[in-house]
Parts: structure tokens; sequence; C-alpha cells
């Protein structure tokens, strides 16, 4: 393993089907940043951070192994980087338990992802849900990041991170690379096809407002023809028009394409031809993933392979920040 390349750590929360926001935002730039030689990346499961919502034990499991089979069905080489369960790496609570003890209240107050998720789970409102940025500040931080690669729904709690990183380093010593969000250019907030003033999510009570990476080809398709656009005619970003310019983002972030050429490619014509283009680019980018993910699943020989050999090689690289952590708080060494 290589001291100078630039690392990588990103996750996604094993909390439910994965939406082409969830793709289209992180994990399709994961694929393109870890193909090369530049990087060396970590990706993980974060299924601690999903406990924060009382979670079903047997749905779960499901959607964990679901999630680890879409990382590797949507390109992600696990040889390469270690794909791995947060929970198999103890050192992520670990030094999130120090990271919390440097985390102010008032920070944690003003996370806007905090203050939405209160408000929906306002009957389990419970401690983890609160401190769940430092956690994330933790599991960033153990693996001395240079570049995480998220949506920009996550921005705010990068910046935390590097807070934090920087408030333990001048209490401390060096001890943690301070850390920067990646965006990727197109795509970094897919909105919902219902109400384009909402993220893509999951959680979303109207189905038709989310695509799911494993939704049946015909009904992902059907759910671009009916997503919500304007009374207008023209394929145009501007005032009024945020649900074509979703769709133009995921048009785009499919395809390849810029806003500009987009807008050349769709002059004259009507929203009828776009939708219908923009269905079968998304038509195109799902079903290689679902057909190598089917195939993925026939063989839960070869996912227990992965996630335990990538629990083994994020452990040792996570130690080594623990141990450094532990000492320079002052623990006696055990
Ligand atoms: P999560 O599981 O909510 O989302 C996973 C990734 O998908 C991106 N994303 C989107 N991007 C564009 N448009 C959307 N509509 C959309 N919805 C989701 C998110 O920005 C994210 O990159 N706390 C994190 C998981 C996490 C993590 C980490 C991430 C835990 N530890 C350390 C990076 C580094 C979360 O809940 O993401």
């Amino acid at each position: 393993m290589s001291d100078t390349k630039k690392r990588i750590l990103s996750g996604i929360q094993p909390s439910g089907a994965l939406t082409l926001g969830n793709y289209l935002g992180a994990l399709r730039n994961w694929v393109e940043l870890s193909r090369g030689d530049e990087y060396e990346a970590f990706f993980m499961l974060a299924d601690m951070h999903t406990i924060t919502v009382r979670q079903t034990p047997k749905d779960f499991r499901k959607n964990a192994m679901d999630l680890l089979a879409l990382f590797i069905a949507c390109g992600l080489d696990p040889e390469k980087s270690p794909i791995f369960f947060q929970s198999h790496v103890p050192a992520h609570s670990m030094l999130a338990w120090v990271l919390i003890c440097n985390t102010y209240m008032g920070e944690l107050s003003r996370m806007t992802q905090y203050k939405d998720k209160a408000k929906k789970h306002a009957s389990n409102l419970n401690a983890g849900l609160f401190t769940y940025p430092s956690l994330m500040a933790a599991d960033i931080l153990l693996y001395q990041a240079d570049l995480v690669p998220v949506g920009n729904d996550q921005n705010q709690h990068l910046e935390l991170t590097r807070d934090l990183a920087n408030r333990f380093n001048n209490a401390y010593s060096e001890t943690f690379k301070v850390p920067s969000a990646y965006n990727p250019k197109v795509g970094a907030r897919i909105m919902s096809l219902q109400d384009p003033a909402q993220k893509m999510s999951k959680s979303d009570t109207n189905e038709n407002g989310y695509i799911l990476l494993l939704d049946p080809l015909d009904r992902a398709a059907n759910k671009i023809k009916r997503a919500v656009t304007d009374s207008g005619s023209e394929v145009k970003r501007g005032e009024g028009k945020a649900g074509i310019e979703n769709l133009m983002s995921i048009y785009g972030a499919c395809t390849g394409k810029s806003f500009d050429e987009i807008e050349t490619e769709f002059e004259g014509k009507g929203y009828g031809d776009f939708k219908k283009a923009v269905a079968e680019a998304v038509v195109e980018t799902l079903r290689p993933i679902q057909e190598k993910y089917a195939d993925l699943m026939k063989n839960k020989d070869y996912l227990k392979q992965v996630y335990k050999s990538g629990a083994e090689r994020a452990t040792r690289v996570a130690n080594k920040t623990l141990a450094k952590v532990y000492r320079k708080v002052g623990f006696i060494e055990p």
C-alpha cells in the first residue's frame, strides 16, 4: 500500500433501496475516481449510521447485502479498493467517541440534516441522530482521506469534519489530514421527479418522486415520463423551470453531455421528445447494473469474501490512526 497516493473515502447508508440520486451524486464518481492510479480508495456501507432510525433487522440485513452487490454492480473493484461494513471496523465507533468529546452542541444543532430528520422522526429523537456528524467525521479522518466524493447534501457534514480535524490538530499536534468534499459537476443534487424543490430521496412518500437502481426498467421510464415540468415547451434552464433543469441534470449525468449541448440537441423539440430521450438514457444506465446485480446475488460466498477482506484491509489503516489519537489524548497504552 503506497503512502504517496491520495486517499478517498466515502460511504452510503444501507437504509433502503439505492436511488438514481445516490448513483449520480456519489457512486458513479467513486467508480470514476477509483479507476485510475491517482487515488487509493476505501468504500464503506455506513450501517452504523442507519440505526439512528429504527430498522427491522431482517430488512436491514437484506438492504445491506443488496447495497454491497450494487456497489460492485455499479463498477467498483473490490480487489483494488476495499469495500467494507462500518460495523465490522470497531475503530469507527472508538474514534467517534473522542470526536464527540471535541464537537460542540451548537455545531451539531446547526446541521440542516439533523433538523430535517428531527422533524421526520420526532418520536425517536435519539442521541445518535444528533451526534451522527461526529461519527461521519471519524469515518473520514481514520483513513486520512484527501477527498470525499459526495452529493452536495453532505457538504455541511464535510465542513464540520474539517473543523474537527483542525481543532484536534491544533490541540494535540498534527494528526489528521484535513479532507475536501468532491461534488460532481453534474448530478450533485438530483431533485424529486414530483417536486423539484425537494431532493430525490428514498424516504419520499410519493414513489413517483424517485427512481431506484433496481426499479423494473419500464417503471423507471414511466416515472421519467410522468415527471413534473412546467407549462412551457423549451428545453432550457431558467426561472420556473426547475423540473426541466432536473431532467437535464439526469440526462447530462447519464450521457456525459453538458447543459449547453442538451439545449442545442433539443432546440425546437418539445418536452415529449426530451422526456423520451431522458427515459432511454436512464434505462440504458440501469440495465447493465441490474444484470450484474442479479449475477452477484447468486454468489453470496463471493460477497462475503469481499466484505471480510475489505474489513481486514480497512482495519489495518484505521487502527494506525486510532492508535495515534489514543496516544495523543493521553490514554495509557493497553
Ligand atoms: P446517504 O446514504 O444519504 O447518501 C449517499 C450518497 O448519495 C448522495 N445523494 C445524492 N446525490 C445527489 N442527489 C441526490 N438526490 C442524492 N441523495 C443522496 C449523498 O450526498 C451521499 O454522497 N452520511 C452519509 C453517509 C456517510 C458518509 C460517511 C459519506 C457516512 N459516513 C463518510 C461520506 C463519508 C449519508 O447518509 O449519505
